[in-house]
Protein backbone atom coordinates (compact mmCIF):
# COMPACT_ATOMS: atom_id res chain seq x y z
CA UNK A 1 0.00 0.00 0.00
CA UNK A 2 1.40 3.51 -0.89
CA UNK A 3 -1.16 5.54 -0.59
CA UNK A 4 -0.65 9.15 0.85
CA UNK A 5 -3.79 10.46 2.61
CA UNK A 6 -4.48 14.04 3.68
CA UNK A 7 -6.47 15.11 6.19
CA UNK A 8 -7.31 18.58 6.95
CA UNK A 9 -8.70 19.63 10.49
CA UNK A 10 -6.84 16.31 12.19
CA UNK A 11 -6.41 17.89 15.35
CA UNK A 12 -9.31 17.09 16.61
CA UNK A 13 -12.80 15.21 16.49
CA UNK A 14 -13.96 14.50 12.66
CA UNK A 15 -10.84 14.72 11.53
CA UNK A 16 -8.54 12.66 14.35
CA UNK A 17 -11.29 10.12 14.14
CA UNK A 18 -10.66 9.87 10.28
CA UNK A 19 -6.82 9.48 10.40
CA UNK A 20 -7.15 6.73 13.53
CA UNK A 21 -9.83 4.58 10.91
CA UNK A 22 -7.44 5.44 7.99
CA UNK A 23 -4.57 3.70 10.04
CA UNK A 24 -6.82 1.02 11.91
CA UNK A 25 -7.78 -0.15 8.14
CA UNK A 26 -4.27 -0.30 6.58
CA UNK A 27 -4.92 2.38 3.98
CA UNK A 28 -2.52 3.94 3.83
CA UNK A 29 1.75 4.67 4.10
CA UNK A 30 1.81 8.05 4.68
CA UNK A 31 -0.36 10.35 5.90
CA UNK A 32 -0.13 14.43 5.94
CA UNK A 33 -1.81 15.91 9.21
CA UNK A 34 -3.04 19.78 9.17
CA UNK A 35 -4.66 22.10 11.14
CA UNK A 36 -3.24 24.93 13.93
CA UNK A 37 -2.41 23.04 16.70
CA UNK A 38 0.63 21.64 16.27
CA UNK A 39 0.88 19.63 19.60
CA UNK A 40 -2.42 18.09 19.33
CA UNK A 41 -1.13 16.40 15.44
CA UNK A 42 2.55 15.23 17.42
CA UNK A 43 0.52 13.70 19.80
CA UNK A 44 -1.77 12.13 17.15
CA UNK A 45 1.16 11.32 14.88
CA UNK A 46 2.83 9.35 17.63
CA UNK A 47 -0.49 6.85 18.53
CA UNK A 48 -0.98 6.77 14.85
CA UNK A 49 2.70 5.41 13.97
CA UNK A 50 2.10 3.12 17.74
CA UNK A 51 -0.43 1.70 16.25
CA UNK A 52 0.92 1.13 12.66
CA UNK A 53 4.81 1.11 12.70
CA UNK A 54 5.26 1.38 9.16
CA UNK A 55 3.21 4.40 8.52
CA UNK A 56 5.06 7.71 7.95
CA UNK A 57 3.27 10.47 9.37
CA UNK A 58 3.35 14.46 8.46
CA UNK A 59 2.10 17.22 10.56
CA UNK A 60 1.92 20.71 9.24
CA UNK A 61 0.69 23.29 11.69
CA UNK A 62 -1.03 26.11 9.34
CA UNK A 63 -3.55 28.64 10.23
CA UNK A 64 -6.04 27.92 6.83
CA UNK A 65 -7.86 31.24 7.15
CA UNK A 66 -4.17 32.80 5.82
CA UNK A 67 -3.83 32.75 1.94
CA UNK A 68 -0.70 31.88 1.68
CA UNK A 69 -0.97 28.68 4.20
CA UNK A 70 -2.72 26.03 1.07
CA UNK A 71 -0.24 26.90 -1.21
CA UNK A 72 2.59 25.93 2.16
CA UNK A 73 0.60 23.00 2.85
CA UNK A 74 0.86 21.06 -0.74
CA UNK A 75 4.25 22.21 -1.06
CA UNK A 76 5.54 20.51 2.13
CA UNK A 77 3.44 17.33 1.52
CA UNK A 78 4.79 17.04 -1.87
CA UNK A 79 8.27 17.62 -0.92
CA UNK A 80 8.24 15.06 1.44
CA UNK A 81 6.19 12.12 -0.37
CA UNK A 82 6.01 13.04 -3.80
CA UNK A 83 2.57 13.17 -4.12
CA UNK A 84 -1.06 12.95 -2.53
CA UNK A 85 -3.77 10.02 -3.27
CA UNK A 86 -6.56 11.14 -1.02
CA UNK A 87 -7.21 14.69 -0.17
CA UNK A 88 -10.05 15.02 2.97
CA UNK A 89 -11.38 19.10 3.14
CA UNK A 90 -12.52 18.44 6.66
CA UNK A 91 -11.35 21.70 8.65
CA UNK A 92 -14.28 23.65 9.31
CA UNK A 93 -15.89 26.26 11.75
CA UNK A 94 -19.10 27.52 12.79
CA UNK A 95 -19.92 30.85 14.52
CA UNK A 96 -23.60 31.46 14.96
CA UNK A 97 -24.05 34.56 15.06
CA UNK A 98 -27.38 37.02 13.99
CA UNK A 99 -26.21 38.30 10.96
CA UNK A 100 -26.08 42.11 11.82
CA UNK A 101 -24.36 41.19 14.91
CA UNK A 102 -21.69 39.57 13.17
CA UNK A 103 -18.05 40.54 13.86
CA UNK A 104 -16.54 40.98 10.07
CA UNK A 105 -13.49 39.25 11.21
CA UNK A 106 -15.31 36.24 12.02
CA UNK A 107 -17.14 35.79 8.36
CA UNK A 108 -14.23 36.29 7.15
CA UNK A 109 -12.67 33.24 8.78
CA UNK A 110 -15.61 31.16 8.18
CA UNK A 111 -15.59 31.75 4.60
CA UNK A 112 -11.90 31.39 4.45
CA UNK A 113 -11.37 28.01 6.25
CA UNK A 114 -14.77 26.60 5.28
CA UNK A 115 -14.67 27.42 1.59
CA UNK A 116 -11.61 28.69 0.29
CA UNK A 117 -9.08 26.82 1.92
CA UNK A 118 -10.97 23.26 0.25
CA UNK A 119 -10.77 25.06 -2.99
CA UNK A 120 -7.55 26.45 -2.99
CA UNK A 121 -6.06 22.98 -1.42
CA UNK A 122 -7.66 21.29 -3.87
CA UNK A 123 -5.92 23.36 -6.60
CA UNK A 124 -2.76 22.96 -5.60
CA UNK A 125 -2.72 19.45 -5.29
CA UNK A 126 -4.49 18.61 -8.56
CA UNK A 127 -2.00 17.96 -10.37
CA UNK A 128 -0.75 14.86 -8.45
CA UNK A 129 -4.26 13.88 -7.40
CA UNK A 130 -5.07 13.94 -12.05
CA UNK A 131 -1.41 11.95 -12.40
CA UNK A 132 -2.38 9.61 -8.81
CA UNK A 133 -6.41 8.72 -10.22
CA UNK A 134 -6.67 10.55 -6.72
CA UNK A 135 -9.80 11.24 -4.29
CA UNK A 136 -10.87 14.21 -2.86
CA UNK A 137 -13.27 14.11 -0.11
CA UNK A 138 -15.00 17.63 1.01
CA UNK A 139 -16.72 17.32 4.19
CA UNK A 140 -20.30 19.32 3.87
CA UNK A 141 -22.99 20.02 6.37
CA UNK A 142 -26.94 19.08 6.53
CA UNK A 143 -27.36 22.42 7.32
CA UNK A 144 -27.42 23.23 3.09
CA UNK A 145 -31.42 21.72 3.37
CA UNK A 146 -32.91 24.54 5.27
CA UNK A 147 -31.45 28.10 5.54
CA UNK A 148 -31.18 28.86 9.05
CA UNK A 149 -31.04 32.25 11.33
CA UNK A 150 -27.77 32.51 13.00
CA UNK A 151 -26.25 30.40 10.48
CA UNK A 152 -26.55 31.95 7.45
CA UNK A 153 -22.80 32.36 7.08
CA UNK A 154 -22.00 29.06 8.29
CA UNK A 155 -24.13 27.33 5.89
CA UNK A 156 -23.61 29.51 2.59
CA UNK A 157 -19.74 28.12 3.19
CA UNK A 158 -21.09 24.72 3.07
CA UNK A 159 -23.82 25.67 0.14
CA UNK A 160 -20.73 26.62 -1.64
CA UNK A 161 -18.81 23.93 -1.05
CA UNK A 162 -21.22 21.73 -2.44
CA UNK A 163 -21.86 23.43 -5.83
CA UNK A 164 -17.97 23.23 -6.01
CA UNK A 165 -17.42 19.84 -5.51
CA UNK A 166 -20.67 18.92 -7.64
CA UNK A 167 -18.43 21.12 -10.04
CA UNK A 168 -15.41 19.97 -9.85
CA UNK A 169 -16.91 16.03 -9.75
CA UNK A 170 -18.05 16.15 -13.06
CA UNK A 171 -15.09 18.03 -14.55
CA UNK A 172 -12.09 15.73 -12.85
CA UNK A 173 -13.82 12.22 -13.60
CA UNK A 174 -12.54 12.09 -17.55
CA UNK A 175 -8.92 12.63 -15.49
CA UNK A 176 -9.90 9.83 -12.90
CA UNK A 177 -10.01 12.02 -9.81
CA UNK A 178 -12.90 11.02 -7.62
CA UNK A 179 -15.15 13.43 -5.59
CA UNK A 180 -17.16 12.97 -2.55
CA UNK A 181 -19.12 14.91 -0.78
CA UNK A 182 -20.29 14.30 2.40
CA UNK A 183 -23.04 15.67 4.43
CA UNK A 184 -23.24 15.36 8.13
CA UNK A 185 -26.10 15.84 10.63
CA UNK A 186 -25.11 17.29 14.38
CA UNK A 187 -22.04 14.43 15.71
CA UNK A 188 -20.60 15.07 18.78
CA UNK A 189 -17.22 16.79 19.13
CA UNK A 190 -15.71 20.27 20.03
CA UNK A 191 -17.80 21.74 17.12
CA UNK A 192 -21.50 21.85 18.89
CA UNK A 193 -19.25 22.82 22.31
CA UNK A 194 -17.90 25.80 20.51
CA UNK A 195 -21.54 26.62 19.63
CA UNK A 196 -22.92 25.84 22.97
CA UNK A 197 -20.19 28.51 24.36
CA UNK A 198 -21.93 31.11 22.44
CA UNK A 199 -24.84 30.52 23.90
CA UNK A 200 -25.10 33.73 26.89
CA UNK A 201 -26.53 32.42 30.48
CA UNK A 202 -30.24 32.43 30.33
CA UNK A 203 -30.60 33.10 26.96
CA UNK A 204 -32.98 30.76 24.84
CA UNK A 205 -30.45 28.41 22.98
CA UNK A 206 -30.45 28.02 19.47
CA UNK A 207 -32.33 24.66 18.33
CA UNK A 208 -29.18 23.29 16.35
CA UNK A 209 -26.52 25.38 18.88
CA UNK A 210 -28.66 22.96 22.07
CA UNK A 211 -26.80 19.85 22.62
CA UNK A 212 -29.23 17.52 20.22
CA UNK A 213 -30.83 14.52 21.39
CA UNK A 214 -29.12 11.32 21.38
CA UNK A 215 -30.95 10.38 18.37
CA UNK A 216 -30.04 12.72 16.17
CA UNK A 217 -26.07 12.80 17.41
CA UNK A 218 -24.10 10.64 15.12
CA UNK A 219 -21.29 8.94 17.11
CA UNK A 220 -17.80 10.49 15.87
CA UNK A 221 -16.04 6.90 15.06
CA UNK A 222 -19.21 5.95 12.81
CA UNK A 223 -19.46 8.60 10.85
CA UNK A 224 -15.36 8.52 10.45
CA UNK A 225 -15.52 4.63 9.21
CA UNK A 226 -18.46 5.53 6.73
CA UNK A 227 -16.24 8.57 5.38
CA UNK A 228 -13.02 6.48 5.29
CA UNK A 229 -14.99 3.50 3.11
CA UNK A 230 -15.75 6.06 0.44
CA UNK A 231 -11.78 5.60 -0.36
CA UNK A 232 -12.40 1.99 -1.40
CA UNK A 233 -16.06 2.84 -2.91
CA UNK A 234 -16.58 6.34 -3.19
CA UNK A 235 -19.87 7.92 -3.38
CA UNK A 236 -20.98 11.13 -4.94
CA UNK A 237 -23.05 11.75 -1.88
CA UNK A 238 -22.79 10.37 1.79
CA UNK A 239 -25.82 11.41 4.04
CA UNK A 240 -25.00 10.60 8.07
CA UNK A 241 -27.35 9.96 9.90
CA UNK A 242 -29.86 9.38 6.93
CA UNK A 243 -32.64 9.67 9.07
CA UNK A 244 -31.96 12.79 10.10
CA UNK A 245 -30.89 14.29 6.83
CA UNK A 246 -33.55 13.18 4.41
CA UNK A 247 -36.16 14.85 6.70
CA UNK A 248 -34.47 18.25 6.42
CA UNK A 249 -34.03 18.01 2.76
CA UNK A 250 -37.52 17.50 3.04
CA UNK A 251 -38.47 20.67 4.39
CA UNK A 252 -35.95 22.04 2.34
CA UNK A 253 -37.81 21.02 -0.81
CA UNK A 254 -41.12 22.31 0.95
CA UNK A 255 -40.04 25.13 1.69
CA UNK A 256 -38.55 26.25 -1.65
CA UNK A 257 -41.79 24.56 -3.22
CA UNK A 258 -43.95 27.08 -1.01
CA UNK A 259 -42.07 30.05 -0.05
CA UNK A 260 -43.97 31.84 2.69
CA UNK A 261 -45.52 29.02 4.08
CA UNK A 262 -41.67 27.86 4.25
CA UNK A 263 -40.55 31.38 5.94
CA UNK A 264 -43.51 30.98 8.01
CA UNK A 265 -42.18 27.81 8.99
CA UNK A 266 -38.66 27.88 9.62
CA UNK A 267 -38.28 31.36 11.19
CA UNK A 268 -40.57 29.99 14.08
CA UNK A 269 -39.27 26.50 14.00
CA UNK A 270 -35.70 27.98 14.63
CA UNK A 271 -36.54 30.81 16.23
CA UNK A 272 -33.03 32.87 17.90
CA UNK A 273 -32.91 34.84 20.63
CA UNK A 274 -31.51 38.44 20.00
CA UNK A 275 -28.94 37.74 23.08
CA UNK A 276 -27.60 34.86 21.11
CA UNK A 277 -26.18 37.80 19.04
CA UNK A 278 -25.07 39.67 21.80
CA UNK A 279 -23.25 36.76 23.50
CA UNK A 280 -19.75 38.04 24.68
CA UNK A 281 -17.52 36.38 22.31
CA UNK A 282 -15.44 33.50 24.14
CA UNK A 283 -13.02 32.28 21.52
N1 LIG B 1 -19.82 18.31 14.57
C1 LIG B 1 -20.91 18.53 13.85
O1 LIG B 1 -22.04 18.54 14.36
C2 LIG B 1 -20.79 18.76 12.36
C3 LIG B 1 -21.96 18.69 11.57
C4 LIG B 1 -21.85 18.90 10.20
C5 LIG B 1 -20.63 19.17 9.62
N2 LIG B 1 -19.52 19.25 10.41
C6 LIG B 1 -18.22 19.56 9.77
O2 LIG B 1 -17.29 18.57 10.11
C7 LIG B 1 -15.98 19.13 10.03
C8 LIG B 1 -15.17 18.74 11.27
O3 LIG B 1 -15.79 19.30 12.41
P1 LIG B 1 -15.70 18.61 13.85
O4 LIG B 1 -17.10 18.31 14.25
O5 LIG B 1 -14.70 17.55 13.89
O6 LIG B 1 -15.23 19.88 14.71
P2 LIG B 1 -13.91 20.15 15.60
O7 LIG B 1 -13.68 19.03 16.54
O8 LIG B 1 -14.11 21.53 16.13
O9 LIG B 1 -12.74 20.13 14.51
C9 LIG B 1 -12.50 21.19 13.63
C10 LIG B 1 -11.13 21.03 13.06
O10 LIG B 1 -10.90 22.13 12.14
C11 LIG B 1 -9.64 22.70 12.45
N3 LIG B 1 -9.61 24.12 12.16
C12 LIG B 1 -10.48 25.09 12.58
N4 LIG B 1 -10.05 26.31 12.18
C13 LIG B 1 -8.89 26.09 11.49
C14 LIG B 1 -7.97 26.95 10.86
N5 LIG B 1 -8.13 28.29 10.85
N6 LIG B 1 -6.89 26.42 10.26
C15 LIG B 1 -6.69 25.07 10.28
N7 LIG B 1 -7.53 24.21 10.85
C16 LIG B 1 -8.61 24.71 11.47
C17 LIG B 1 -9.48 22.48 13.95
O11 LIG B 1 -8.09 22.47 14.29
P3 LIG B 1 -7.31 23.64 15.08
O12 LIG B 1 -8.30 24.28 16.02
O13 LIG B 1 -6.19 22.92 15.76
O14 LIG B 1 -6.83 24.55 14.00
C18 LIG B 1 -10.05 21.09 14.13
O15 LIG B 1 -9.08 20.12 13.88
C19 LIG B 1 -16.16 20.64 9.85
O16 LIG B 1 -15.97 20.98 8.49
C20 LIG B 1 -17.61 20.87 10.23
O17 LIG B 1 -18.17 22.00 9.56
C21 LIG B 1 -19.56 19.04 11.77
Amino acid sequence: MTRVVLITGASSGLGAEIAREVARRGLASAMVLVARRGDRLDALAEELKASASSLEVLTVAADLAEPVACARVAAEALARFGGVDVLVNNAGLGLPTLFADAPPADLERQLAVNLQAPILLTRALVDSLIARRGTVINIGSAITCVANSALGVYGATKAGLAYWNDAIRRELAGDGVTVCLVEPGPIATDFSDAFRKLTPDGARPHPVVETPSGWMTADVGDVARRIVGLIERPRRRLSVLRRLVWPFRAVGALARAFPALGDWFVTRAFRVDRALGRAERLD
